[in-house]
């Protein structure tokens, strides 16, 4: 009498566990959301972030190089602008002398190869914190798309290689493509935050662009009427699979671990690359265990990752890149 199977056989050691092993993190797998603020010589730490900073574009350079280095080939940026740049139709989103668009051309001087990847949505520049402009206590969808699609438009003058909406209005990825395209930027790619949810896993990350809803009359406090409803799942391909064909070179799913039956669904459904964005929450939530020694930071984010690949995802968008570079590096 004996087991029919053995599949401890192929669990013995480390090395027939790695030979067989199905599924293997590397630092291509990597976006690197880098955070620049107003000023100079600032780097100070997020709070609600541990180890994670604000920027001022003078140690940008320092911190590509060093990025590049650890082989991670892909940075996502996002700003934070002053609040007298801020008004409702985020006016400041397409000033060719903005943050951001001095963030791309500095990048790309630094290390032409680096691919930089560049948030488009209002909010940053929004005095009342939505991704879109608000009339009469509405997000409104076309007004919105138009001065995105221009957003999108002078992050490619200034250098991106990729614009990454973020916003979840509709027909945003046709209106940007069309407008790129128009004006000759046929390699400038679209990687879609196609199936983003209204998540309370985002609250670092306000916090870090100090970019939350305001607390105003007449204006919405959450973002649920364009962030998908956490409850949903068919409508995560319906939304995406419109996203592709409006253009979308590639698309997303956010967050990442409590939506990973939705990163399957999307990488059995479509044949461009599923990203995925491991979000500020899901940062902190390990930071702040590991900090108490209730959990074991590196394991933990290593499992994280590599369950986010298993689960579909060709590209992951993380806070942790850097970390986990270092330590696929030294293994
Ligand atoms: C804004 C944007 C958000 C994130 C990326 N782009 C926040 C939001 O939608 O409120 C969240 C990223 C994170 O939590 O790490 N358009």
């Amino acid at each position: 009498m004996y087991p029919l199977n053995r599949f401890r056989r192929l669990r013995q050691n480390d090395s027939i566990r790695q030979l067989v092993q199905e599924n293997q993190l590397s630092t291509n797998d990597f976006i690197v959301p880098l955070f620049i603020v107003e000023g100079e010589n600032i780097k100070e730490e997020i709070p609600s972030m541990p180890n994670y900073f604000r920027q001022s574009l003078d140690h940008i350079p320092a911190e590509v190089n060093s990025l590049w280095e650890l082989g991670l080939k892909a940075v996502l940026l996002f700003v934070k602008v002053d609040e007298s740049q801020k008004d409702n139709t985020g006016k400041a989103a397409t000033n060719p002398q903005g943050l951001m668009q001095k963030a791309i051309k500095l990048i790309k001087k630094t290390r032409p190869e680096m691919l930089v990847m560049t948030d488009v949505a209002l909010d940053p520049f929004s005095n009342l914190g939505h991704d879109g402009i608000v009339e009469n206590g509405e997000i409104v969808n076309d007004k919105t798309v138009e001065k995105l699609a221009e957003m999108a438009l002078s992050h490619a003058q200034a250098g991106a290689d990729f614009v990454a909406p973020s916003d979840m209005m509709d027909g945003r990825i046709l209106a940007m493509r069309s407008k790129l395209e128009d004006a000759g930027f046929h390699h400038t790619g679209i990687m879609s935050y196609s199936a983003k949810y209204a998540s309370a896993f985002y609250g670092p990350f306000r916090d870090a662009l100090d970019s939350a809803p305001v607390d105003v009359k007449d204006v919405p406090r959450d973002k649920k009427t364009y962030q998908m409803n956490p409850a949903n799942r068919q409508e995560a391909v319906t939304e995406t699979l419109a996203d592709i064909d409006e253009g979308a070179d590639i698309v997303m799913v956010k967050p990442g671990l409590c939506y990973l039956d939705i990163v399957r669904d999307l990488a059995n459904h479509v044949d461009v690359p599923v990203a995925v964005y491991q979000v500020s929450g899901e940062y902190a939530m390990l930071k702040a265990a590991a900090e108490k020694g209730w959990l074991n930071h590196d394991e933990v984010m290593l499992e994280q990752l590599t369950a986010i690949k298993r689960a579909g995802a060709k590209l992951i968008a993380t806070y942790f890149a850097k970390d986990a570079a270092q330590l696929l590096n030294s293994k």
